[in-house]
């Protein structure tokens, strides 16, 4: 499996560590305050062979449907891989761990029939080539579901979000709590049907959320056929 250039990588390897460490107790207050219902409902509409993005820890294993044909979870960072193999022991899963950053899918062009990205596009270096890399992988009615924190649509949170982005991503591991993710997957050419909401029992400027689903949008010519 392949490495991508850590160098664009604000975080150190030593806090990537502890925040393997720090990650499940942080967000705990999140998930009991509706995060994890929201990831059990996302994750309970992936079928066939699925490949989840950036998996940390694992906090959507215990949500995937058992009739699922193969799953895969990619995670580039060795501590989070870690925590992420212990946790599908516990819960019985089989499932193939890679250390593939989702920059880089070392999957067949058309070949999967869902990607999940949860709290993982705000993260990867190169959002634009991920997102590109994910419609490669997946098939033409293939589905990518998603949660992500987003840029806010009020001015003020926006403005919050602009001056804070440095220190947290430098506590958050590189998250980037401005990223304007849906408008990157417009432009990467996915079709999207999503709903905003808050994630609560975080803190503010990592508030608004997009949950959804999103599809490759077919080229022009084959609409017209
Ligand atoms: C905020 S955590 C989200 C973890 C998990 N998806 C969840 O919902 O709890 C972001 C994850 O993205 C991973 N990550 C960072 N850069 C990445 C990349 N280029 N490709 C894939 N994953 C990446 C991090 O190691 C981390 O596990």
């Amino acid at each position: 499996m392949t490495e991508i250039d850590c160098a664009q990588r604000p975080a150190t390897s030593v806090w990537l560590r502890v925040m393997a460490v720090l990650y499940d107790p942080f967000l705990w207050l999140g998930e009991v305050a509706g995060m994890r219902r929201r990831r059990r409902t996302l994750v309970a509409r992936a079928h066939g062979r699925v490949v989840e993005i950036g998996a940390g820890t694992g906090l959507n294993v215990a949500h995937y449907p058992a009739a699922v044909d193969e799953l895969v979870l990619t995670e580039p960072e060795p501590a989070m891989r870690r925590k992420l193999a212990r946790r599908l022991g516990r819960h019985g899963r089989a499932a193939l761990i890679s250390d593939a950053p989702a920059e880089r899918l070392p999957f067949a062009d058309a070949s999967v029939d869902t990607v999940v990205a949860t709290l993982v596009l705000c993260t990867v270096a190169e959002p634009e080539r991920a997102l590109r890399e994910v419609a490669r992988i997946l098939r033409p009615d293939g589905q990518l579901l998603f949660i992500e924190h987003i840029r806010a649509s009020s001015w003020f949170l926006a403005a919050c979000q602009d001056t804070l982005f440095r220190p947290w991503r430098g506590f958050a591991g590189g998250c980037e709590c401005n990223r304007a993710t849906l408008e990157l997957m417009s432009a990467c050419g996915f079709t999207v049907e999503a709903d905003d909401a808050v994630w609560r029992g975080m803190p503010t400027i990592v508030h608004p959320l997009t949950v959804g689903r999103a599809t490759v949008t077919p080229p022009a010519s084959s609409k017209t056929r």
